[in-house]
């Protein structure tokens, strides 16, 4: 059985990973209705685990493959076919194998330049959807408490009258495509997936750390609190 941590930035069930996936799954299940919904995947090599787990266990249906937008909160500017796209990992993880139709798939125009993708991003999905940003939008959290692309430092944590989407530069990595704290906002709900013991200081920092999310980006977290489910395995959750 999950422990459950109430924080500051969401209740922390401390569950191992295949646990984690399993409810990630039973929420991807849940969801979907009679009108389409839309998911925001993560990119990182929790999700691609989770991938795996999902086609062995047969732990999608066939509804929810079907009546699913699939995204990616955020993105690397780099082709599809790339090692290193967050989309491209999940169309050959988990969309193309269980045949998930052209339709339902919403990649990052990554082949435009990273401020007219973002633009036309955020534009596209904006007519299609303009007060909801994802239903269910997945993250991952890194070492330095970065979530989705917004990266400790980044200037698009707390400006005002941003987009839903946006692209920001990432020292060292690149030209990155990224939800914002304004789309984060417009999302139904919020599932982070966190596992290792190198994340352990990191989700100390988000869920009760001192106020600082220019330091420590999982902490925007903290506005939508209620919406947000963190799923850590043990080691993850260890200084909490
Ligand atoms: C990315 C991800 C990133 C990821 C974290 C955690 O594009 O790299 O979106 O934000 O979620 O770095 O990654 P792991 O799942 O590998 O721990």
């Amino acid at each position: 059985m999950a422990r459950l941590i109430p924080t500051l930035a969401g209740d922390v069930h401390v569950l191992p990973r295949d646990a984690a996936f399993a409810e990630l799954a039973r929420r991807l299940n849940a969801q979907v209705s009679a009108r389409p919904v839309s998911v925001g995947l993560s990119g990182g090599s929790t999700p691609k685990a989770f991938y795996a787990w999902a086609r062995a266990q047969s732990a999608l249906s066939f509804e929810t493959l079907l009546r699913t937008d699939w995204h990616v909160s955020d993105e690397r500017c780099v082709p599809l076919r790339s090692d290193d796209s967050n989309f491209g990992h999940a169309a050959r993880g988990l969309l193309d194998p269980l045949g998930v139709p052209a339709l339902r798939r919403h990649p990052w125009p990554t082949e435009f330049t990273p401020a007219v993708a973002a633009e036309a991003y955020d534009d596209a999905w904006t007519r299609r959807s303009p007060r909801r940003a994802f239903d269910l939008c997945v993250l991952g959290l890194g070492d330095d408490s970065h979530i989705a692309s917004l990266w400790p430092g980044c200037p698009l944590i707390g400006a005002p009258g941003l987009p839903r989407f946006a692209a920001t530069e990432w020292p060292g990595r690149g030209w990155r495509l990224t939800i914002t704290e304004a789309g984060l906002a417009q999302c139904g709900a919020i599932v982070v997936l966190v596992n290792g013991k190198s994340k352990a200081a990191a989700l100390r920092a988000v869920c009760e750390g001192d106020l600082a999310p220019a330091t420590h980006p999982g902490q925007v977290l903290r506005a939508w609190s209620a919406k947000v489910t963190w799923l850590a395995d043990e080691e993850a959750a260890a200084l909490l």
